[in-house]
């Protein structure tokens, strides 16, 4: 999402900034509402809480549904359109505050349709209710308007009742969402996940990436799920939705259930890839883990080594591979500012200056590089190895297979924190593949690669991996082809 505050105005005129206004396109809107029909030809009666302008609902209109909607803002609807004008949010703590004993609220309409709000509008929201809003969603947390949403409308609806969204997909995998995802899997049945392309918003001066999923209350209604992955372009989308191609598969499938996973849905992923999560995880084997948050780098922290600031320090080594320079230089007598500067944190003191690797934190795709003993770390992911360890595995965090792993199943969103890298599977390598691979890191670094020239040292360790790992060509070229598309298809 743009950082800029730029005002970004609707035909109507509303700022799409200030409401989270982002129209559906009829295409989708089509889509859904064909969908919840085929599911359930008896619905009669449907809502849309945040109905803006109807584009989901008209579909549905047409198809002789009585529609009712709410909306904070008051737009032109068609007069058979039930509108009333009022926070969702709000409504639906009133509904809460009556069911007595925690009664489910059970309303009576068959359908939900909803693209939630969210942009700056959320932010404002959110911070003004904080405290309110804690206390109805104790159990999922508030951290996006879209998440509120979803949880209110999973509560509301009666059993039976279908949900279809189309709405950020943050939730998908980002651990602040774990609650929200347990509580869709422990409540509803999952009949789609599709992953939008992202452009869908692009028009309307937003670059977000989304999905669309339609749930239904209630467990014992699960089949399959049908699911489609990222596509490059919106052509491409609305070709999947018109020609349905997607894949069927059990609920198990496109769920990570492991005990060190959170119920993250993942979609498209190879059974040679997911079998992957059943080997160790990297946080079991080494330490990982995050080390100083200066509070203020540029007090503590200089570009270049001078008297007085003489400690590498690394924090992120953004597009480097294997090789990276110190991001700066920390100030000597760091223990001591500790003591004294209270948001100056050391983590891990313990393993201070202990050699490694130092991952990247921030940006899409994710890199690793060698952290040298006697060298300080940031709050990015970093990991102590001993020299037997480390350069076999700097190679592999390096790999195609990693990025795959990060970006399509872990972390669909920016930060990669030790957490996440933490869970990275390590599979069992044989013994003259952990050679080969160290063999290949280490000539990397100590040829000090670029970017640029760390690709055919990452090319010689994907051969290595596939082949030791006996990956199908199908997979080969899937994980080819995401890395080859970071941006677009993550
Ligand atoms: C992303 S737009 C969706 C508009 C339209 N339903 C569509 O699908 O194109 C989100 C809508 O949510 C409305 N909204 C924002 N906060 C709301 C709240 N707390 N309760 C109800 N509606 C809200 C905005 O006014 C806006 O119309």
């Amino acid at each position: 999402m743009g950082r800029h505050l730029k005002k970004i105005e609707t035909k109507a005129g509303i700022d799409r900034r200030e409401t989270g206004y982002y129209s559906t396109p009829d295409f989708v809107a089509e889509f859904i509402a064909q969908v919840l029909i085929k599911l359930n030809p008896q619905g009669r009666t449907a809502l849309d809480p945040c109905i803006g302008q109807g584009e989901m609902v008209i579909p549905l209109l047409n198809q002789g549904i009585s529609v009712e909607g709410m909306d904070i803002l008051p737009f032109d609807l068609p007069a058979v359109i039930n509108f009333t004008q009022t926070d969702f949010l709000q409504y639906y703590q009133q509904k809460k505050l009556l069911s007595i004993f925690n009664t489910p609220i059970d309303l009576d309409y068959d359908f939900y349709l909803a693209n939630p709000p969210y942009n700056c509008h959320e932010l404002t929201y959110i911070r003004d209710n904080k405290t309110r809003l804690s206390r109805l969603f104790w159990d999922i947390g508030v951290h996006n308007m879209y998440a509120l949403f979803i949880a209110a409308l999973i509560d509301c609806a009666k059993p039976g009742a279908l949900i279809g969204l189309i709405t950020l997909d943050s939730f998908l995998t980002a651990k602040a969402h774990q609650n929200l995802r347990h509580k869709i899997l422990k409540t509803c049945a999952v009949h789609y996940l599709l992953l939008c392309s992202n452009d869908l918003f692009l028009d309307q001066g937003a670059d977000v990436r989304t999905c669309i999923m339609i749930l239904q209350k209630g467990t014992d209604y699960q089949g399959t799920v049908k699911v489609a992955n990222r596509t490059l372009n919106q052509r491409d989308f609305q070709r999947i939705l018109i020609q349905k191609q997607w894949t069927e598969l059990p609920l198990e499938k496109i769920t990570l259930a492991g005990e060190a996973d959170n119920s993250e849905f993942i979609i498209d992923i190879p059974d040679e890839i997911q079998n992957l999560f059943e080997s160790p995880r990297l946080g079991n084997l080494f330490s990982c883990v995050t080390g100083i948050s200066t509070g203020s780098d540029r007090t503590y922290l200089s570009k270049d080594p001078r008297p007085g600031f003489t400690i590498p320090f690394y924090k992120n080594p953004g597009s480097c591979r294997f090789f990276t320079k110190p991001n700066a230089y920390l100030v000597d007598d760091f223990l001591s500012v500790a003591e004294t500067i209270p948001n100056f944190t050391i983590r891990n003191k313990s393993l201070l200056y202990q050699p490694g690797i130092t991952c990247s934190s921030m940006g899409v795709t994710f890199s690793a590089c060698y952290l040298p003993p006697n060298s300080t770390y940031g709050v990015n992911a970093n990991i102590i190895t001993s020299d037997s360890d480390t350069w076999w595995l700097l190679a592999y965090l390096n790999s195609h297979l990693v990025t795959f792993i990060v970006r399509s199943l872990l972390n669909r969103s920016n930060m990669i924190t030790s957490g996440y890298v933490a869970r990275i599977p390590i599979p069992k390598f044989s013994r003259i593949a952990l050679t080969q691979m160290s063999v290949i890191a280490r000539e990397a670094y100590l040829n000090q690669v670029s970017p640029k020239a760390a690709r055919q040292y990452v090319e010689q360790i994907n051969q290595i991996i596939w082949k030791d790992l006996n990956f199908t060509e199908e997979t080969r070229v899937k994980i080819q082809n995401f890395c080859k598309n970071l941006i677009r298809v993550t």
